[in-house]
């Protein structure tokens, strides 16, 4: 597993190398794929300005790599966006946030000109829906939530013990009908409490890349 993850962030290398620039700012991701990315791009850091990170988890692993990392507040320009996925569908939306990042991660891919989305070939799929969707909630909202994801037919479980970057509680839900991923994207961002949901519809990748 770790040989496709190295391959396809190498890949990713390949893409963006010659396009970078002294003053360029990449968006970076979360998750063991994009890891083993900011190894690879640590060798390219004097070829570009810095990074804007998805999580603090990267932004640690970035600034140990030597890569400067900005505030989003403080950036206009976001030319490449990196992260990988825990589904992606034939038309490339994608379920996100098994790390527990979405939100923050739909928010830098919001902001940036390319979304490259790094992948093994295990997380194509024919249907979103086998991996349980990821919802940010505030933490005082989530059993309300969770009653109306299972008035939807959603099996909702409480990500114990987990809290995110943003101070939130996770819930992983199974079951549920993702046939039409923007329509439910909309409706479950809708719930009062919901922070954000891991379905990217809105805002998916243009190039999906996956290991050979
Ligand atoms: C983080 O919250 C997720 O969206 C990750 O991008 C996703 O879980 C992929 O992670 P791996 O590269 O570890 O499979």
């Amino acid at each position: 597993m770790s040989t496709a993850k190295i391959s396809v962030a190498k890949k990713a290398i390949s893409h963006i190398e010659k396009k970078l620039t002294n003053n360029m700012v990449l968006g970076i991701g979360t998750g063991s794929t994009v890891n083993f990315f900011i190894n690879e791009l640590m060798l390219f850091k004097n070829h570009f300005k810095g990074a804007v990170s998805s999580s603090e988890a990267s932004k640690k692993l970035l600034e140990a790599n030597g890569i400067e990392v900005f505030s989003l507040n403080d950036v206009n320009e976001i030319e490449f966006y990196i992260d990988g996925a825990d589904e992606v569908s034939p038309d490339n939306f994608l379920i996100k946030g098994g790390g527990g990042a979405h939100t923050r991660e739909k928010i830098v891919a919001s902001a940036s000109r390319e979304f490259i989305c790094i992948v093994d070939a295990s997380k194509m799929v024919q249907r979103l829906g086998t991996f349980p969707l990821p919802i940010e909630v505030i933490p005082e909202s989530r059993s309300l939530v969770a009653r109306k994801i299972v008035s939807m037919g959603g099996n909702p479980i409480y990500r114990n013990g987990f809290i995110t970057d943003q101070g939130n509680q996770i819930l992983d839900v199974k079951d549920l009908d993702i046939s039409e991923p923007k329509e439910l994207e909309i409706y479950i961002n809708n719930i009062p409490g919901v922070v954000d949901n891991g379905i990217f519809a809105f805002n998916k990748p243009g190039l999906v890349l996956v290991s050979d």
